[in-house]
């Protein structure tokens, strides 16, 4: 591992206790070559495995790069969430803030918040670099994260919808273009000229109307962000929130990807 050199990246987010989806995405990346992990924040908040999906971030190690997400946060001071979250999200975050084990909770207490500076040209946060409850829906909102950071690529998650900002510059002026990243495997070949913001979707809660998790692997010397789809045991992270008994809403929205 040279940083700086060209490495590839497992860029995951917004596991959300999900450890079905989760369990399946490493399953699904196994064989790919990969030097570390880009981990976006919200390992926790919504689905019933918390503990688990902690643990399987621990056990991989130093690999992975992470930065905290808004529920890794809330859940540590669940009072937060009468202010920021919905009914559902604050309840699923007291659940959590239940049931997380002392070391699982100094694994969420430890991550650092964004933006970080992963290597040269290339930069994470969880929600904007400014503000990691922030949602970059627009081109709007985009155009103002590009000028609040330097890197050329930045993966931002929190959203739930993969998709890609292009900061495009033509006869002296800028713009910013969207894309949703729809597909099984898409492949985009990002333009070294360019800078990009790129999510690469939630593994734990998709929101994008498809239900299979959702991740990326980029390559840093190649340019190259692929995004992959991937079906999991949905039925199974259904049951196991209803089970704990949080709202029968988090679970059904799981078959929907929404
Ligand atoms: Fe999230």
């Amino acid at each position: 591992m040279d940083p700086g050199s060209g490495m590839r990246y497992l860029v995951i987010s917004d596991l959300h206790g999900n450890v079905e989806a989760f369990r399946a995405v490493l399953a699904h990346a196994a064989r790919k070559r990969r030097d570390a992990v880009l981990f976006l924040g919200d390992a926790v908040g919504y689905g019933a495995a918390p503990n688990q999906v902690v643990e399987r971030l621990r056990r991989m190690g130093t690999g992975v790069i992470s930065v905290r997400g808004n529920h890794d946060r809330v859940v540590l001071d669940p009072e937060q969430g009468a202010v920021f979250f919905n009914p559902h999200a604050r309840r699923a975050a007291q659940w959590t803030a239940e049931v997380l084990t002392a070391v699982n909770r100094r694994y969420l207490e430890a991550l650092p918040v964004g933006p970080r500076t992963v290597e040269a040209d290339l930069a994470i946060c969880h929600g904007s670099p400014g503000d990691e409850d922030e949602y970059l829906f627009g081109e709007a909102e985009a155009a103002q994260a590009f000028a609040a950071i330097a890197a050329a690529v930045t993966f931002f998650g929190h959203s739930h919808v993969p998709c890609m900002f292009e900061r495009t510059q033509a006869d002296g002026r800028e713009g910013v273009v969207g894309v949703l990243l729809r597909g099984t495997r898409v492949v985009i070949d990002l333009d070294p000229a360019r800078r990009y913001f790129i999510n690469p979707g939630s593994v734990g809660q998709p929101r994008d109307r498809d239900p299979r998790a959702s991740y990326g692997i980029y390559d840093s010397d190649a340019r190259r962000f692929t995004l992959f789809r991937v079906a999991y045991d949905v039925e199974g992270a259904r049951r196991r929130i209803l089970g704990a008994g949080l709202p029968a809403i988090l679970a059904e929205r799981l078959q929907h990807g929404a």
